[in-house]
């Protein structure tokens, strides 16, 4: 379906004549104008309430006057568009982008007319507005120092931020107002390799607010595309924030060539949280599929050789040196050190474990050569992708897992050796195909090189976009960890299934890990723009499990974790822990054997930003609902009512709940299940214990079942 109202065209004759438009639904409202020094504004509300006072747009370039002032406005172009679109994987089946447009072309007499347009996007939960750069005879090509794209706050709003950095975003959110942000003061940064400093008030997007009078207001970025990422710096008198854009090697931000157009700045706002998180907005800013022909990408849920590693108790490496040339050592002659985890016969154990449970899939890490020196020597030549340890037989386990029906991921650390990567991108793409792999896993941990570039500037951003449209030429899926954070672009490229691009569950295993908030925050800030590979499912809470000594521990319940496979959407999930420890909790794994990664729907019942979450969604093409509910470090219920449920069925419920005596340090693994019959009238009142949480599976009850199972009370 798609509608396409007219297009309403006007030439402006009175320069700085101020435009309003609204959305669709009317709420919100969008004024444009040129202030008295030309500087074209843009001012933002929501009913009677101002969301974004006047706030300045434009950039700063090289060599030639800035598109910051001395503007005249040349032409006002307004459409409304109404269509809908079905995303291969997602949250829904259908996605509806209904937004009124408003494009502003702009010329700078003083500067031959050269000219840049602003596009704006007014939906019902939103503005999304971009820089464009029409092809013109006064620019061609040109470099952008500095982009200053103004959001002036009305006030002291409160904030879930991590540090503005451009090298990862592996941190804890802070909670404070805007003025009480102090990056330089922020903890733990020893924690993350790559973390850097580049401005006391600067913080990351999609950064999450709310205001003192109840409004949540999220501010991001969307179809981050041959550009840098954008953090903001926060003026902590004023509330003004204003757009800070990731350097390259030589400190330019972004070398474009006209036409071009940035990514979209966006801002998503209700006074209700929920709103915000069943918003489509980021998705809707980016183009349709590049790719046509999409059957080979599917949803997967996968085991792998990598806990294993990340507790202590098996190794990446094959041996225990630390100097090795991927060209030049015999990798025959080294001594293993009896800890490899990627071993032929371990990968088996794997692979039969995920067949006997239904798993699509098994990650194996560590079973190509280079392990040994990969990390902190900015080394160039440090992985080839297509040797395999001498104790993992490839050709065996391409034949072992097709004959028991399940896939091989591949992994590729990069080492953040990009150059190193891409020399070797398609040889190591035809090795898999060659071998049976349709997905990797690729990560990027260290510096980067080309040394002095970032994991976040345009250069990078630019490789990740390389990586994944190859592998769609391959037909390969793409998981990728350390990688820029997602703006929506998997609508662009649907192989992209996943992103890490956080501070994922494996902090949890080393590290002071993630405070009990955490997952409470990830669905308004990074899950904003894409699916993460969170890598739920810890069963085995405490690290001290595996060595005495260790304080490590998930912060969060059992139950909780199985929770987090509704509230941490994406169509790629890992259930996380050795297969020894569902072994011994097969009652409770049996949820993550069932829960859906691809959805007809999804039904945000409650959320508020550091405390609670709880959603529900309806499988893929089954009459199924999957409902996760979770908390922070407070112990509360959670209400959820079952309306979206078919009024003519009866279903049954499986709760899997924390056990009353639970908490998430004193007592994290007890838990409970217990199964009622419910229907559409049904409020399930669930309680979540500190750091706790809640998993509930809703299927069409048989006849049998219907006589045999109590009604929920
Ligand atoms: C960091 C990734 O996030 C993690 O999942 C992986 O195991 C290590 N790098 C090693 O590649
Ligand atoms: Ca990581």
């Amino acid at each position: 379906m798609k509608l396409f109202f007219s297009v309403l065209l006007m030439f402006v004759v009175a320069f700085g004549h101020a435009q309003t438009i609204f959305s669709p639904n009317k709420k919100l409202s969008l004024t444009v104008s040129l202030s008295a020094d030309s500087v074209p504004t843009y001012r933002l509300t929501l009913g009677k309430k101002t969301i974004v006072l006047p706030s300045k747009l434009g950039l700063a370039v090289k060599n030639m006057p800035s598109f910051l002032s001395g503007f005249a406005v040349a032409q006002v172009e307004s459409s409304l568009v109404d269509e809908s679109w079905n995303p291969v994987l997602g949250e829904m089946k259908t996605i509806r982008n209904n937004y009124r447009e408003l494009k502003v072309t702009l010329q700078q007499p003083a500067v031959n007319n050269r000219m840049m347009a602003v596009t704006f996007r007014l939906f019902n939960e939103g503005l999304g507005f971009r820089y464009e750069f029409p092809q013109q005879d006064n620019l061609n090509y040109f470099t952008v120092t500095d982009e200053q794209t103004e959001f002036a706050l009305t006030g002291d709003h409160k904030a879930f931020w991590i540090p503005g950095d451009f090298d990862t975003n592996e941190y804890k959110y802070a909670e404070t107002s805007l003025s009480g942000i102090d990056a330089a003061a922020y903890g733990e940064r020893s924690e993350i390799f790559t973390a850097g400093m580049y401005g006391n008030f600067m913080v990351q997007t999609p950064l999450q607010l709310k205001s003192t009078d109840g409004m949540y207001i999220n501010i991001s970025e969307a179809a981050l595309v041959n550009y840098p990422a954008m953090c903001v710096d926060v003026d902590k008198k004023s509330f003004v924030l204003t757009s800070k854009l990731a350097p390259d090697a030589v400190g330019n931000k972004a070398y474009l060539q006209a036409p071009a157009k940035t990514p979209w700045r966006t801002v998503i706002v209700s006074d209700k949280a929920t709103d915000i998180l069943a918003s489509k907005m980021m998705l809707n800013l980016n183009e349709p599929s590049k790719i046509t022909d999409v059957g080979w990408i599917k949803p997967v849920k996968y085991v792998g050789i990598w806990w294993e590693m990340h507790v202590g108790v098996a190794s990446w490496n094959y041996a225990d040196v630390n100097n090795v040339k991927i060209d030049g050592t015999d990798w025959n002659a080294l001594k293993p050190n009896g800890r490899h985890g990627a071993t032929t016969a371990r990968t088996k154990v794997y692979i039969d474990f995920a067949a006997k449970h239904g798993f699509d899939a098994v990650l194996v890490e560590g079973w190509n050569v280079g392990w040994e020196d990969w990390f902190g020597n900015w080394k160039e030549n440090v992985f080839d992708f297509v040797t395999p340890y001498p104790d993992f037989d490839v050709a065996e386990l391409h034949r072992y897992a097709k004959e028991k029906g399940v896939k091989l991921i591949m992994h590729h650390e990069t080492s953040a050796s990009v150059t190193n990567y891409e020399r070797q991108l398609d040889t190591a793409y035809r090795f898999m195909k060659a071998n049976g792999y349709d997905a990797v896993k690729s990560g990027y941990v260290g510096k980067i090189i080309p040394r002095g570039e970032v994991h976040d500037g345009q250069w990078m951003v630019n490789h990740y976009h390389r990586a994944v449209s190859k592998a769609a030429d391959y037909k390969i899926m793409v998981n990728s960890h350390e990688s820029v954070r997602p703006t929506g672009i998997q609508r662009t490229y649907p192989n992209w299934i996943a992103a890490e691009a956080a501070r994922g569950n494996e902090f949890n295993a080393w590290s002071s890990g993630n405070p009990p908030a955490h997952e409470t925050i990830l669905p308004f800030t990074r899950l904003m723009g894409g699916p993460m590979d969170y890598t739920p499912g810890i069963f085995q809470i405490t690290m001290s499990f595996y060595d005495p000594n260790k304080k490590n521990q998930v912060h969060t319940t059992l139950a909780k974790q199985l929770a987090l496979y509704v509230t941490m959407y994406s169509p790629l999930q890992m259930a996380a822990d050795l297969p020894e420890n569902y072994e011994a909790k097969l009652d409770a794994f049996q949820f993550i054997k069932d829960v859906a990664v691809d959805w007809d729907d999804s039904k945000i019942l409650e959320a508020e930003p550091g405390e609670y979450v709880t959603i529900a969604r309806k499988a893929k093409n089954k009459e199924e609902w999957y409902l996760g509910a979770i908390t922070n470090e407070n112990p509360r219920t959670a209400s959820a009512q079952l309306s979206f449920l078919d009024p003519k069925q009866k279903y049954v419920a499986t709760v899997y709940a924390d056990a009353a005596d639970a908490h998430f340090e004193k007592n994290p693994m007890a838990y409970i299940i217990s199964v009622s019959l419910v229907n559409s009238k049904t409020v399930l009142k669930l309680p979540l214990v500190a750091g706790g949480g809640a998993a509930v599976s809703i299927t069409p009850a048989t006849k049998d079942e219907e006589k045999k199972i109590k009604m929920y009370k």
